[in-house]
């Protein structure tokens, strides 16, 4: 039987490897962390994450052949392939501060698979990592050598936060990256058996190690690349007078183009689009690559360009100030379907309101009062560190209030702003949210959910990202 070890219980980890055991039953399936508290969730009834089917596929084979466990060391060195799917986040100190990718838990995940291995092992990364990780990594395995052989492969994973079962169980494609030796085939040979269980054989891609990690990166940029092109468009869509949905109809009805991926948004967010980006830039620089380099960093620019113009937009239609003004924020999650916050276009939002001393009440469907304030009162970049890792609590933003429900969070408010687009969104009573509001009362929809024409005739003034404007907001023109 084959012995798989996945080091990282997280949204990769988890699901990743509950899939494998699903599909794999005469695999077994070990997930480690150093979260005491996250692998008791994931033994629990109530997993550390929300995922639509997960708790399915992992209530079938939990304790048949997926097993989570804190006792790192010992699964690792029975296991014949390790996975690495600890985060890689953004540094915030030193060397490449707020660009390069910070290291230190895939070295320390590394050191401890050298220390504890007896066997020979095929070490996976899952994790997203800059392009020539595997060779550093190469060195660290072998460097106390005890005459054991590693092989190492990239197996960077595709899956989107809220379709993660659908996109593991069908898979547009797997990645995997090795040596171009005979040991180094022997185990992409090995991984690939492993994914042969479910996924159609042409499906699965083998390339050299530094394509598949770079494969990873240039993915990431080319998704995020598509959403700043069509947020782009949606500013000159305000000023002209065009319809964002059209144009990116029209657009992507050119098969060369492709209509996915096109809707126009208050800007992306999640755990890895701007840190891939930023790590990208960063990687070109250091290769001597600085137009490249600005090409892609100008991918990230106007994503937060387009949070600031939200924001502005908000404040400039309401006289020019949101001071001591209730602003109801339903939905906090970067997109729907998750409760993961991590680098959601919210916590920008949000913060720039309250730099205009507004008083904001959120709703989210999936994510807890608790995360939200941590969220808010939270620093650059401090957010894919794990939450155990951190020195202190930060304490909690008094003008922020959490709202049980969208009626509860809107009532008394003076303006909506839409920032997620979950589904319960689209079926609210907005005659009767209006009723409860001040008047005149604002909406701003940042995901375009909400019909305009259908709330402009309750009487809402109304803003949806890059749709023609109102009368009221030409009058109140938002400099950016
Ligand atoms: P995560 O923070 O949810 O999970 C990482 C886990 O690793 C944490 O639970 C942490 O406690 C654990 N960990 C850290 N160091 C450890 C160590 N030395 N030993 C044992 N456990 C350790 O992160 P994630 O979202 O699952 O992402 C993991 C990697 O996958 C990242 O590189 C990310 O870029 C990449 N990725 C993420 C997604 C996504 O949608 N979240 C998709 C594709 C790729
Ligand atoms: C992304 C990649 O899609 C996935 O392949 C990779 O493995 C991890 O990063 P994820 O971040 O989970 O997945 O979700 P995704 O669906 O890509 O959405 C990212 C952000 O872009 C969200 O904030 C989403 O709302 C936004 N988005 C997406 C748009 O604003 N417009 C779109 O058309 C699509």
């Amino acid at each position: 039987m084959v012995k798989i070890c996945c080091i990282g219980a997280g949204y990769v980890g988890g699901p990743t490897m509950a899939v494998i055991a699903f599909k794999c039953p005469s695999v077994e399936v070990y997930v480690v962390d150093i979260s005491v508290s996250r692998i008791a969730a994931w033994n629990s009834d109530r997993l550390p994450i929300y995922e639509p089917g997960l708790d399915e596929v992992v209530k079938q084979c939990r304790g048949r052949n997926l097993f989570f466990s804190s006792n790192v060391e010992q699964h690792v060195a029975e296991a014949d392939i390790i996975f690495v799917s600890v985060n890689t986040p953004t540094k915030t100190r030193g060397l490449g501060a707020g660009k390069a990718a910070d290291l230190t838990y895939w070295e320390s995940a590394a050191r401890m698979i050298a220390d504890v291995s007896k066997s020979d092992k095929i070490v996976v990364e899952k994790s997203t990592v800059p392009v020539k990780t595997a060779e550093a990594i190469e060195k660290i395995l072998t460097h106390n050598s005890k005459g054991i052989n590693y092989q190492i492969l990239s197996n960077p994973e595709f899956l989107a936060e809220g379709t993660a079962i659908e996109d593991l169980f069908k898979p547009d494609r797997v990645l995997i990256g090795g040596r171009e030796t005979p040991e180094g085939r022997k185990a992409v040979q090995a991984l690939k058996d492993v994914y042969a269980h479910w996924v159609p054989e042409d499906r699965i891609i083998t390339t050299n190690l530094w394509s598949a990690e770079l494969s990873k990166l240039a993915a990431n940029a080319f998704l995020a690349q598509r959403i700043s092109s069509v947020n782009a468009i949606s500013a000159l869509c305000e000023a002209t007078g065009a319809d964002v949905s059209e144009v990116a109809y029209a657009v992507g009805k050119d098969s060369r183009i492709g209509p996915k991926f096109l809707n126009a948004s208050v800007g992306f967010g999640g755990s890895c689009f701007q840190k891939d980006i930023l790590n990208l830039v960063y990687i070109c620089e250091c290769n001597g690559l600085p137009e490249v380099a600005n090409y892609w960093r100008q991918v990230i620019k106007i994503n937060d360009y387009q949070k600031s113009r939200f924001v502005n937009r908000v404040v400039a239609s309401m006289f020019n100030t949101v001071a001591g003004k209730k602003i109801a924020v339903l939905g906090f999650a970067f997109k729907k379907d998750t409760g993961d916050t991590r680098e959601t276009p919210a916590i920008d939002v949000c913060k720039g309101l309250l730099g205009d001393k507004a008083k904001i009440s959120i709703y989210d469907p999936q994510v807890t009062e608790d995360q939200i304030q941590r969220d808010i009162a939270m620093s650059k970049f401090d957010w894919d560190h794990p939450v155990h890792l951190q020195p202190t609590s930060p304490t909690a933003v008094k003008q922020v209030s959490v709202a049980w429900d969208a009626y509860e969070a809107t009532k008394g408010a003076h303006g909506v702003c839409i920032l997620t687009e979950w589904n319960e969104f689209k079926e609210l009573d907005y005659q009767k949210i209006y009723d409860n509001m001040q008047k005149p009362a604002f909406f701003f929809d940042g995901r375009n959910v909400v019909d305009p024409q259908k709330l402009r005739e309750i009487g809402f003034i109304v803003y949806s990202i890059g749709k023609p404007l109102d009368a009221w907001l030409k009058d109140m023109p938002a400099v950016a």
